[in-house]
């Protein structure tokens, strides 16, 4: 079996998706399937950032199919500086089973991907999400396979056009759900990658106007106005999405049934009001809660080439 890795969303094809929101499915309802399905088989997990959700579903995640995992902070192995990045994956090649990275520059993920002999999983870099792209759009499918497809789920992401955001457009041509896309002037995302997403398939669109973005959501998404590693950025960002905030004002412009989602953490008051965070129709803790059923499904394929057991 030639080693896959998850790079970018783009690394898996629609059917492949399709069929590991399937097994995510089974790892979520019968986990008691899954748990010797990795035995013996050890992650390695790099962090150059912080991390809750993703440092606990991964490490859980490979725990509960029998796995190990070797959690590294950038503190112990100071990535790139220490020794290069292309060393680093081929030391880890010897002795793990998979890495999964969460860097800054998505260069470092394939960098590490070419040199790795060994599945690398992108777990957050400046340009792209796509393990939470997998878990969100796998709550969407969750949530509507008893009525339809996501084709036609209208889902609108408010806010920074950022790492998210970029996942959640290229996995729009996977899944056949429609995105729109509202952010101020100045953080759009790349239009490149919107024009290279709908090429795919994708039913991507703009919308400066954020009212207007939410008109017609099923299900509307933020996230942070500053992204780790932008700090520095934070109060000129306040200012710029002040208008961008998902609150109860903007929910008025929306359908009753839209749902909330965000993928954590949240910093209330900015880009999301406490009231709608904590109410009825936030999704916030599923989406979370995939992560570790989505991820297990993701390295039990990368690992073993199968989406059944
Ligand atoms: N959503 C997410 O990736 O959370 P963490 O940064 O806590 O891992
Ligand atoms: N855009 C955020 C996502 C955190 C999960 C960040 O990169 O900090």
């Amino acid at each position: 079996m030639n080693k896959r890795d998850f790079r970018l969303v783009d690394d898996l094809n629609k059917d492949e998706l399709s069929s590991l929101f399937e097994l995510t499915l089974q790892m979520k309802t019968q986990p008691e399937r899954f748990t010797t399905c990795l035995a013996g088989k050890t992650m390695a997990m790099i962090n150059e950032k912080q991390s809750l959700r993703t440092k606990v579903t991964f490490e859980a995640g490979i725990q509960q199919m029998g796995g190990f995992s070797v959690y590294l902070t950038n503190h112990d192995i100071n990535l790139g500086k220490r020794e290069p990045v292309k060393d680093i994956a081929r030391n880890l090649s010897r002795w793990v089973d998979i890495i999964v990275a969460r860097v800054y520059q998505q260069s470092t993920i394939t960098e590490m991907a070419d040199y790795a002999d060994i599945p690398v999983i992108n777990a957050l870099s400046d340009a792209d999400h796509p393990c939470q792209a997998v878990a969100d759009l796998f709550t969407l499918w969750d949530f509507v396979r008893q009525h339809k497809s996501l084709n036609h789920f209208n889902l609108t992401y408010v806010g920074d056009g950022n790492n998210v955001c970029n996942s959640l457009i290229r996995i729009a041509a996977l899944t056949g759900v429609n995105l729109t896309v509202s952010t101020p002037a100045g953080y759009e995302p790349d239009s490149a990658l919107m024009e290279r997403s709908r090429d795919n398939g994708a039913s991507v669109t703009y919308e400066r106007d954020p009212q207007k973005a939410v008109a017609s959501a099923d299900a509307i998404y933020t996230d942070v106005w500053a992204s780790m590693g932008q700090e520095k950025e934070a109060e000129q960002r306040k200012q710029d999405f002040a208008n961008y905030q998902v609150n109860d004002a903007l929910l008025g412009f929306a359908p009753s049934h839209a749902v909330i989602m965000h993928c954590l953490p949240a910093h209330r008051g900015e880009e999301i009001t406490d009231e709608v965070l904590e109410s009825p129709r936030s999704i916030v803790f599923e989406q979370a809660e995939n992560r570790l059923h989505g991820q297990k499904a993701l390295m039990y394929f990368l690992l073993t080439g199968k989406t059944k057991i």
